[in-house]
């Protein structure tokens, strides 16, 4: 199962991804493979993690664009390829079920609470648009810039952002009791001011 949900994920994704939503997601992707394969999570979830981080934010392309709120027209888009469990991932992710609740917008999807979906998040707020790895503080500030501090998606943010730190924390204790077994590129970021380490 796992091998072909990757496959498709890749087919959906790249039929229609932007440079910029590749320079994101890619990483995203990359990078949730390799947490997941540090946490030990099982092959199926390790390429479910993989590919849920491609597809995230599919909801931003303009062909996919209904609603206009990019995790559940996003959901829509990959739920006949990729199923009802990554289109749930992907209409939660990263605060999405508190920002929906703001808006007023019903996720017709269940919310998965788990470590696939702890990595998605993390992943995404630890990798800046241009495809970056940064510190959560850092991507947070980020994403304050760039949407506005007071505005939903922003504030939705609080309702996860001590998962976001926790699973932050659980990846460095595993690095600094793991040196070896490095991957090229990947990198747990370090906390502002900090210099970075190879993940
Ligand atoms: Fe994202």
């Amino acid at each position: 199962m796992s091998r072909r949900i990757l496959a498709d994920a890749r087919s959906l994704f790249y039929a229609i991804a932007t440079p910029q939503m590749v320079a994101h997601a890619a990483v995203i992707s990359s990078r949730a493979g390799e947490v997941a394969a540090r946490l030990d999570l099982d092959d199926d979830d390790q390429d479910l993690c993989a590919a849920v981080g491609l597809v995230h934010d599919i909801g931003k392309a303009e062909q996919v664009r209904d609603t206009g709120f990019h995790q559940l027209d996003g959901a829509v888009y990959v739920e006949p390829t990729l199923g009802p469990r990554v289109a749930g991932l992907v209409a939660h992710h990263s605060g999405a079920s508190t920002e929906a609740l703001m808006r007023g917008i019903n996720l017709p999807y269940p919310r998965e609470q788990s470590d696939v979906a702890a990595v998605l998040d993390y992943c995404d707020l630890t990798t800046l648009p241009s495809g970056r790895p940064i510190s959560p503080e850092e991507r947070r500030a980020d994403i304050d810039v760039r949407h506005g501090a007071d505005t939903p998606g922003p504030r939705a943010l609080g309702s996860i952002w001590a998962d976001v730190l926790a699973l932050d924390a659980r990846l460095r204790g595993l690095v600094a009791q793991s040196p070896s077994g490095l991957a090229p590129g990947l990198e747990v970021p370090d906390p502002v001011g900090a210099s970075s380490r190879s993940f």
